[in-house]
C-alpha cells in the first residue's frame, strides 16, 4: 500500500540527514513525501543552501517558527504542526535528530495517535541538562520505529525498556558525506577563496547552549581555542548564535578566523583538508572522522563514543586518544536506502 509520508525538519542537520531519506524514499516510486519546515533555522546561509546543495524537494510547508525561547517555540510548532498533520492526514511522521523541531514533530504526531519513525534514535549523553538529550528522550519513547545510528543506541534504547521496532542502520550522514567531497571537489574551493593551505589549518565550531549560555563557560572554549590557534591556525564558521554572543561580549579571539556559516559542500571540503577538528557539534564529530581528520570534542561528554574509542575524537578533557582503528557501525553509505526500505515493510 503507497504511504503518505510527513518529514518534519527545521535545523541545519535536519536537512542534511533528511536529504539521502528524501531520495530514498521517491526511489521507492510509490510512496508520498510532504515535507514540513518548521523555520527553527531560517537564513540563506543555515537553511536555503542545504536545500539547493542537497537537492532536497522544497517544503510543502514552511511554519516560520523562530528566534523564541524553548516554551514558545515548541509550543507554536506543536500547535502548527497539528493542523498540518491534521490536513495532510500522513500514514506516518518521519523525525531527525534531537531538536526542538524533533520533539515538536514527535508529540504532535503521538497525540494523533500517527506512528512515527525516529531517524537517529538511541543516543544519550546522560546529561540532561542538555535541550537535546531531553529532545531524544521524549522523541525515542512515543517512536514506533527508532532507526540507531550504532549498536551502543541499540543498547542505550533496551536499557530504556525500548526494543520493539529498533532497527540499527548505519548513519545517514555517511551516506552523504560520502559523495560530498567529490562533488565539491569540482566547484571553486573554499581553500582558495580564504586563502588557505590544505593541512595547514583546523577547524572549529561551537553553537551548544552548554557553551553559549554561560559566559564563564564560553570564555573557557575560547581561551582553549585561541591556545590551540597558536599550533594550527583556526578558520571557524561561525552559528548565528555564537556571533550575537561574541558581538554581545565584544570577544574577539585571537590565532581565530571568523567567517559566515558555509554550505554543505564547502564545509565538507574545509573538513577534508583540515589538519584537526574542534567542535561542539555532534554531527562535525562524525565527519572529522569520515574524512580521518582528529577531533577535539569541546564537550565534557559526547554521544558519538565509537569515535572516542576508535583514537579519531577526544573530548577537552581529555589528555590522549586512544589508539586508532576504524569505526564498522556507522554502515556503508546505504542506510538511508536500509531506511526507506523498513519503511515500505512498515506499510
Ligand atoms: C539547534 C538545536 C541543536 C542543534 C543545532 C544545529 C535545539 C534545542 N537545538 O540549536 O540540537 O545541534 O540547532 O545547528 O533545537 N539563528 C539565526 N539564523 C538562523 C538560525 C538561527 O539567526 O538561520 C539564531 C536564532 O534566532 C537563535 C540562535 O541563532 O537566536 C540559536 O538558534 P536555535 O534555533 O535556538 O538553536 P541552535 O543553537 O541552532
Amino acid at each position: 500500500m503507497p504511504l503518505t509520508i510527513l518529514t518534519v525538519v527545521g535545523a541545519r542537520p535536519q536537512f542534511i540527514k533528511a536529504a539521502p531519506v528524501s531520495h530514498a524514499i521517491a526511489a521507492l516510486g510509490d510512496h508520498r513525501e510532504i515535507l514540513v519546515h518548521t523555520g527553527q533555522h531560517f537564513d540563506a546561509s543555515m537553511s536555503d543552501v542545504f536545500f539547493e546543495e542537497l537537492a532536497i524537494p522544497k517544503p510543502a510547508h514552511n511554519l516560520e517558527v523562530n528566534s523564541l525561547g524553548h516554551g514558545a517555540m515548541t509550543g507554536r510548532m506543536l500547535e502548527k504542526l497539528e493542523a498540518v498533520m491534521l490536513a495532510e492526514k500522513p500514514d506516518l511522521v518521519l523525525i531527525y535528530g534531537d531538536t526542538n523541531s524533533t520533539v515538536a514533530g514527535a508529540l504532535a504526531a503521538a497525540k494523533l495517535h500517527i506512528p512515527v519513525a525516529h531517524v537517529e534514535a538511541g543516543l544519550r549523553s546522560f546529561n540532561r541538562r542538555m535541550p537535546e538529550e531531553i529532545n531524544r528522550v521524549m522523541a525515542d519513547h512515543v517512536s514506533a520505529l527508532l532507526f540507531c545510528p550504532t549498536e551502543t543506541a541499540v543498547t542505550n534504547l533496551a536499557r530504556e525498556g525500548l526494543t520493539k521496532g529498533v532497527h540499527q542502520v548505519g548513519d545517514v550522514m555517511y551516506d552523504v558525506a560520502l559523495h560530498a567531497v567529490r562533488q565539491a571537489e569540482g566547484r571553486r574551493s573554499i581553500l582558495d577563496e580564504l586563502g588557505i593551505a590544505p593541512k595547514s589549518y583546523a577547524v572549529a565550531t561551537i553553537h551548544r547552549a552548554e557553551n553559549t549560555d554561560d559566559p564563564e563557560r564560553f570564555d573557557r572554549v575560547a581561551a582553549w581555542l585561541s591556545k590551540a590557534g597558536e599550533e594550527t591556525p583556526i578558520v571557524m564558521p561561525v552559528h548565528p548564535r555564537t556571533r550575537k554572543l561574541m558581538e554581545a561580549r565584544g570577544i574577539v579571539p585571537a590565532n581565530i578566523r571568523m567567517i559566515a556559516p558555509l554550505g554543505y559542500l564547502d564545509m565538507a571540503l574545509l573538513t577534508h583538508h583540515a589538519a584537526g577538528v574542534f567542535t561542539d557539534s555532534g554531527g562535525l564529530q562524525k565527519e572529522a572522522y569520515f574524512h580521518r581528520v582528529p577531533c577535539v570534542t569541546l564537550r565534557d561528554e559526547t554521544e558519538w563514543v565509537e569515535t572516542i574509542e576508535a583514537g579519531w575524537n577526544r573530548l577537552w578533557t581529555e589528555e590522549a586518544y586512544k589508539p586508532r582503528r576504524d569505526i564498522p557501525d556507522y554502515g556503508t553509505g546505504e542506510a538511508s536506502g536500509l531506511i526507506a526500505k523498513l519503511l515500505r515493510e512498515a506499510a
